[in-house]
């Protein structure tokens, strides 16, 4: 099918088999900058699965960022206690107090005033500008490298070919909903265009899959001999 289905497709299938996480609204629900900005600073290095608990215990102690800025940064230490890389717990404290002070407690909703904040790097304004503010980017994680490599069989090895992805994947934003299509990429990421046997009978763009057609998906994304 034509490439310029490929949005479409990836969203339909996002419609169907979005995972349910305790960070992620409900369809018609509204979304809470606060919340998407909170998990993807606990997702930086951290699994899904790890970040569940931790998400939820900081949202019932500290419902608004306001809430957050105002709390002492040996609370907030003891709270991440156990997720690890603790500069971002002290990162995530500092920039809710920027929030908070020179902000008036909103996010900034573009991309570049992301940026400007503490531990908000490219990855992670990309990922809040698309999932809070359907901002057209797209944040490009290991598991959206692998998926827009295979699927166009970029032949340039990470990490020389980042930015070449990095503008493929772009591609496949949905013209109003970015964050769903960034989302629809990390699962379909994580559960079908998996590293090892990706099942790619499953997947609903793998009619056509540069990868997939040649038959050698598991190559991708190259990567430079170490
Ligand atoms: N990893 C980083 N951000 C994520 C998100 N919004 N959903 C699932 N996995 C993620």
């Amino acid at each position: 099918s034509p490439a310029a289905d490929r949005p479409a497709q990836i969203l339909a299938w996002y419609d169907r088999h979005r995972r349910r996480l305790p960070w992620r609204a409900l369809p018609g629900e509204s979304v809470d900058p606060y919340r998407v900005w909170l998990s993807e600073i606990m997702l930086q290095q951290t699994t899904v699965q790890a970040v569940g608990p931790y998400f939820t215990k900081f949202l019932a102690r500290w419902p608004t960022v306001s809430d957050l800025g105002r709390a002492s940064q040996d609370d907030v230490l003891r709270m991440w206690a156990g997720l690890g890389y603790y500069s971002r717990a002290r990162n995530l404290h500092a920039c809710a107090v920027a929030v908070l002070t020179d902000h008036g407690g909103i996010f900034p909703d573009t991309e570049e005033g992301l940026r400007s904040l503490p531990g908000i790097g490219p990855y992670t304004a990309a990922a809040i500008a698309a999932i809070a503010f359907a901002r057209q980017c797209m944040p490009v994680d290991g598991n959206i490298e692998r998926v827009t490599s295979r699927l166009y069989a970029v032949e340039e090895p990470l990490p020389k070919s980042k930015p070449e992805i990095v503008a493929l994947a772009a591609t496949l934003l949905g013209p109003a909903r970015a964050g769903d299509s960034a989302q629809a990429l990390m699962d379909l990421g994580s559960s079908i265009c998996t590293p090892k046997k990706p099942a790619c009978s499953l997947c609903p763009i793998n009619d056509d899959c540069a990868a997939q057609v040649r038959g050698d998906q598991e190559t991708f994304p190259r990567k430079m001999p170490k």
